[in-house]
Formats: structure tokens, C-alpha cells, sequence
């Protein structure tokens, strides 16, 4: 018997998000897609259902804010919040709330892009958060939770980040500085992020992983190997 699965997606309109969309829309092993947006995205599909929600007012949701697989791709930065506790709040405090939201409906696996460096403990604000987010997850009781920690993440946008253009450029035109111990800096296509996401999800796993962004391009290859992707 074939079970089909349901999937949570959050940060659907974002660079990983929305390919991560595209790969769950043609996965066969999903009946339904959900997504929480802020803006209606601009796509019809039969599996596709769109809650557009308050994210100040998550728990007006709770019903909704559930699936068998939560893919989560929200996140922003702190120059676009416009402080450290705007970014805080929704790197951390929406993320923590839809993870224990979509628990409480009965999700069994989570799987979040946080960033290289996560850490509770790092004195670095951007990492701290990320890693207090991690901790927060990994509390829920989720039967298992998948970690993307991805160094610089390259791919189209609307809008221009310096950080992103510049390794972009390196990556391209210097691909020996990302060597030897330099090489888990070298940056990484959110489409190869969000398409591990996916195929990942299809397999059994139990607890906390981590992958960062050479075990994603790892994977990738192996998937790539068996003439899959
Ligand atoms: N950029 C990098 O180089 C990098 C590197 C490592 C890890 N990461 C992390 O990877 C994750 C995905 O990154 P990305 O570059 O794909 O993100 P992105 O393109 O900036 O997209 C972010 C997503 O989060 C949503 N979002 C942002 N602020 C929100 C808010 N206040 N309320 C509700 N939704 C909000 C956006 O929705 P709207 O369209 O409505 O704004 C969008 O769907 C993030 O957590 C990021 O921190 C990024």
C-alpha cells in the first residue's frame, strides 16, 4: 500500500522555499502541500492549499498548522528586519511556535534550514539565534528533526544582497579558494538545498541530523548517481 503523506511548507516564497515548492509539488509521495504565507503566491496546483496567515497571530492557526513533513524555510536577516529582535522574533519565535504548533497536530518530521555556524552558545548573534532555534525544535519531541545548516546560499532574488553576489563571484571565478579547510565555506545553491530537503525527507529517520553544506552536495551527488535527480 502506497501511503500518501501531507507536507507544511513555511518560507514558501523565499529562494530555498520555493524550490523546495516546486519539488514537493512533483513528489509523488505528497497528496497535499500546505503553505503559510504572508502574500498569496502567484501559483495554482491541484496539491496546493495556501493559508494566508498573521504570523503575529500564529495560534489563531493551530488547526491548520499541521502535516505529516514540516519543511521550514522562513528566516530573514537583520538589516531586512531592522533590528536584532525583529530578527530574533522571526528567526526564532515564529519558527519555535509553528514547529510546536504543527507537533501538537501530530507532525512527526521537521526539517528546518538553519545556517553554518548554529550555535547557543556562539557569541555571534546571527548564529546564537539559529542554534537556540535548534535547541528549541529538538525539545518538541519530533520523531525526527533534519537540520540544513547551509554556508552562503546562491540563486536568483528580487532583491540584491552584497554577501551573496560577492561569494557568488568567487565561486565562479575563484573556485580554488573554496579548498582544503576553506571548503565548507563554498557557497550553495538554495534549488541544491531545497531538492535534498525533499528526497531526504522520503527516507526513515530517527532523532537529530545535521547537514551541512558538503553532506547536502554529497547527497546530492549519490541522488545525482542513481539518475534520479
Ligand atoms: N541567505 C543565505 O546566504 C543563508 C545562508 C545560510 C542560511 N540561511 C537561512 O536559510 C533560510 C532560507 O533562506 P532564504 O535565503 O531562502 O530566505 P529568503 O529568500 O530570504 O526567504 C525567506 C522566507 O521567509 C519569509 N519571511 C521573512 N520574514 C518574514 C516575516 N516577518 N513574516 C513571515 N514570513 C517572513 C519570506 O516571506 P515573504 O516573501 O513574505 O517576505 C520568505 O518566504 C533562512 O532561515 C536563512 O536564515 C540563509
Amino acid at each position: 500500500m502506497i501511503i500518501r503523506k501531507t507536507a507544511l511548507l513555511v518560507g514558501a516564497s523565499g529562494l530555498v522555499g520555493r524550490h523546495c515548492l516546486d519539488f514537493l509539488l512533483a513528489e509523488t509521495s505528497y497528496r497535499e502541500v500546505r503553505v503559510l504565507v504572508r502574500r498569496p503566491l502567484d501559483i495554482e496546483h491541484p496539491k496546493l492549499v495556501q493559508y494566508q496567515v498573521n504570523f503575529e497571530l500564529l495560534g489563531d492557526y493551530k488547526d491548520v498548522i499541521g502535516a505529516d513533513d514540516v519543511f521550514c524555510c522562513l528566516g530573514t536577516t537583520i538589516k531586512k528586519a531592522g533590528s536584532k529582535s525583529a530578527f530574533a522574533k522571526v528567526d526564532l519565535g515564529y519558527t519555535a511556535e509553528i514547529a510546536r504548533l504543527a507537533f501538537n497536530n501530530g507532525a512527526k518530521l521537521f526539517l528546518l534550514v538553519s545556517a553554518m555556524g548554529a550555535d547557543p552558545g556562539s557569541r555571534i548573534f546571527y548564529n546564537r539565534i539559529k542554534g537556540e532555534v535548534e535547541e528549541s525544535i529538538a525539545r518538541c519531541g519530533y520523531d525526527s528533526f533534519l537540520v540544513f545548516r547551509p554556508s552562503l546560499l546562491l540563486g536568483e532574488r528580487k532583491e540584491r544582497r552584497f554577501g551573496e553576489e560577492l561569494g557568488q563571484m568567487l565561486s565562479r571565478w575563484l573556485p580554488f579558494a573554496f579548498t582544503g579547510f576553506l571548503k565548507k565555506y563554498r557557497p550553495i545553491a538554495g534549488k541544491m538545498v531545497a531538492y535534498v530537503m525533499v528526497e531526504i525527507a522520503g527516507n526513515q529517520w530517527q532523532g537529530k541530523h545535521i547537514f551541512e553544506s558538503e553532506k547536502i552536495r554529497s547527497f546530492y551527488g549519490q541522488v545525482q548517481g542513481l539518475g534520479r535527480a
